[in-house]
């Protein structure tokens, strides 16, 4: 372990201190190893450059650490090939969306089936009441709903929130992330009133319209925002994960839960990463206690599918609001919501895939790739830290694990992040884009972690001063 006064002693002693400009020269080096390793991706590239406007068919996936995209040939458990033959160990998993590994078996076995007999009539099968009744299960919530993705399950319930409350104002955290929805994309700007975040296209309105937006952690200013009783709804992960890990302070979500309850507040959910800690999530992991509940990306094993559940109250409270006349055009659902083929492959994935066996394996695998990267941490006195959730584990740039958004955003280092990832990638090893973040899946083996504790070690001695 390193203690606060090794990292006091060793700062300016040249260990632990990262060489910037060679740091520019081996990135240099990184980018021509890519190009000589990748010929027929960056062919396919130029070429869909024609075609596709960036050369991708998502504009995130331009926001790669490679001078170009990969592009995929396939992908089994916790690895995928490339169009130029290499295999990969896969640590982004689509971000979350492929946590279960690519194509399991009994989803595949369930897709397959269910293709050859019809994929969407707008009318339920029978899948639909099982994975009801297994998400009731798991998260504890009576009522469930689908629909395509976990962004559409947060704008869903944001409405419902507001038709059944009454109220204007949305709450998110600082630097949160649920998807593109247009109420969560405000920030607290340096005058402290709220704003549309960094390169939020096209708002709507501006979000102080919609939006009040506190820090993560910060209980006073979650009071100041309710108590005018104006706040329909809180919109929050029960851990964030998108400006990378902040942990709750002990008590935050006891707090967060009497505070909406006090102030007529509706408390939603959103575990769509936070599904990395278990079965049913942080909610259930912790015993929270939510009105609704959001879930997307992985519980139909990387197809589109997301859910979202509440309390009898809620629904009692819904059911008072909705007409059977209207129900078409009050904003919520969707054509493809609730479709025969995403259900099967739902209830494939949760009975058979993202199961407490799963987690059984991929828990500790983490812990063992939280413990390769802090090894080396330790022995080079570097200000880093490492953190976990559940399968999720990540190395943040800073010598103590931030509380809140703004503390986390402060110290993005955007070059140290391009390297070690291309370095890492170079070596058959994909970090996810955003942050540096591992997501471990069922497949992968504990020597596959050491391979990367191995990489992780390497690309640092190559940058020690
Ligand atoms: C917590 C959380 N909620 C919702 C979403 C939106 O998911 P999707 O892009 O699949 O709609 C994301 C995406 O990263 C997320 O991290």
């Amino acid at each position: 372990m390193t203690t606060p006064a090794d990292k006091a002693a060793h700062p300016s002693s040249g260990r632990g201190k990262i060489d910037r400009s060679r740091l520019v020269t081996l990135l240099a080096q990184e980018d021509d190893l890519f190009a000589s390793n990748h010929k027929r991706s960056q062919e396919f590239f130029e070429r869909a450059k024609k075609s596709l406007h960036g050369g991708v068919p998502m504009n995130w996936m331009i926001k790669w650490a490679s001078p170009f995209p990969l592009f995929v040939e396939e992908g089994s458990g916790g690895y995928f090939t490339c169009v130029d033959g290499h295999q990969y160990l896969d640590l982004c998993l689509g971000d979350t969306g492929a946590m279960t590994g690519h194509a399991p078996q009994a989803s595949v076995d369930a897709i397959v089936e269910r293709i050859k007999h019809g994929t969407t009539f707008m009318l339920p099968t029978e899948d639909a009441i099982f994975v009801a009744e297994e998400l009731a299960a798991r998260f504890a919530l009576p009522y469930w709903q689908t629909a395509l993705t976990a962004t559409d399950a947060n704008r869903f319930v944001i409405r419902l929130c507001r038709q059944i409350t009454g109220r204007q104002y949305i709450l998110v955290h600082n630097w949160c992330y649920h998807g593109s929805v247009d109420e969560t994309f405000a920030t607290i700007l340096p005058s402290g009133e709220v704003g549309p975040r960094r390169s939020n296209i096209g708002p709507p309105v501006n979000p102080r319209e919609t939006t009040r937006v506190v820090e993560f952690n910060d209980l006073k200013a979650l009071e100041d925002a309710l108590k005018d009783k104006k706040v329909a709804c809180v919109l929050a992960e029960p851990v964030m994960t998108n400006i990378g890990i902040i942990h709750p302070d002990p008590g935050y979500h006891e707090a967060l839960r009497d505070m909406t309850k006090k102030y007529g507040t509706l408390l939603i959910l959103d575990e769509t990463h936070t599904i990395c800690t278990g079965p049913g999530g942080y909610t259930k992991a912790f015993n929270l206690q939510p009105d609704f509940l959001t879930i997307g990306k992985p519980i139909a094993s990387g197809l589109p599918a997301s859910a979202y559940g509440f309390t009898q109250k809620v629904a009692d409270m819904i059911a008072m609001h909705t007409t059977l006349s209207d129900c078409d055009t009050g904003g919520i659902g969707g054509t493809l919501a609730g479709n025969a083929l995403a259900l099967a492959a739902m209830r494939a994935t949760l009975q058979n895939v993202l199961t407490q066996t799963a987690y059984d394996k991929t828990i500790p695998l983490a812990s063992r790739f939280k413990a390769g990267v802090q090894a080396v941490i330790d022995q080079y006195h570097l200000p880093w830290i490492v953190k976990q959730l559940g399968c999720r584990v990540e190395y943040w740039f800073r010598p103590e694990a931030p509380r809140n958004g703004s503390e986390a955003a402060a110290v993005e280092d955007h070059e140290l992040d391009r390297y070690m990832h291309l370095y890492a990638l170079n070596r058959g090893v994909l970090m996810t884009p955003f942050h540096n973040m591992a997501l471990i899946a069922p497949s992968v083996t504990e020597s596959d972690i050491d391979k990367h504790s191995l990489i992780f070690r390497q690309a640092v001695e190559s940058l020690i001063a």
